[in-house]
């Protein structure tokens, strides 16, 4: 386990690092339905009941976790939504230690379960998140039909990237699922 790195609650010192990190490191065409964004990180600091955490190497964001309780319609239910760590910090423990520190600030704050969405493919979350504890619940494909007017479409081709806050945009309008949710 690596002991030089402390986590610490996110804070606003922290927002570039933490931005520029998850750029680094996630690949949103996975889940076409994602965007990682300054919206994403701000709106979870946003929140009162966030759960964030960064891993600190001197001044240095190598990790960090963004969790809440907006899990869609559920109340109860906590939401880890993004985890990374640095590629030259990985496979020494950091995100387990991150995972821990979330799901404990979610569980004291009244979350019946923690949520996290892993992609079919990435066997470093679903390794974190089955160590820590977490145990697969449902599994869900996303069955895509084409436009067939569209020229570029069939059926294995990329879905275009939701552009930043989309999704964020359409909850505070009411348009998606998890609308309406009070605190944000
Ligand atoms: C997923 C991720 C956060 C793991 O970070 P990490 O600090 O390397 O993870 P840890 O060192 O805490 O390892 C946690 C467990 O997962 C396992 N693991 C980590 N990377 C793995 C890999 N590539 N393949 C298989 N198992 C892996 C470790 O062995 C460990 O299990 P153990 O406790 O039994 O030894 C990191 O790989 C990452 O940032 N990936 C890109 C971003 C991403 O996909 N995030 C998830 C979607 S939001």
């Amino acid at each position: 386990m690596d002991t030089a790195t402390v986590l610490v609650p996110m804070g606003l010192g922290h927002l570039r690092q933490v931005l520029d990190l998850g750029h680094q490191v996630f690949d949103t065409s996975t889940k076409p339905y994602t965007s990682w964004s300054l919206t994403s990180v701000a709106e979870h600091l946003d929140s009162p009941d966030n759960a964030c955490w960064v891993a600190l190497d001197s001044d240095r964001v190598v990790g960090f976790v963004l969790g809440s309780m907006e899990f869609e319609l559920r109340d109860d239910w906590g939401y880890l939504e993004w985890i990374a760590v640095a590629p030259d910090m990985q496979g020494h423990g950091i995100a387990r230690r991150l995972v821990d520190a979330c799901s404990a600030a979610l569980f004291a704050r009244g979350a019946l379960r923690i949520v996290a969405d892993v992609e079919n493919n990435n066997t470093a979350s679903a390794t974190l998140m089955t160590r820590s504890g977490f145990h697969p619940a449902a599994t869900v494909t996303l069955f895509v039909r084409p436009n067939p007017e569209e020229p570029q479409a069939d059926a294995g081709s990329a879905l275009p990237p939701v552009a930043p806050g989309t999704k964020r945009d359409l909850i505070r309008r009411g348009r998606l699922a998890g609308e309406g949710r009070g605190g944000r």
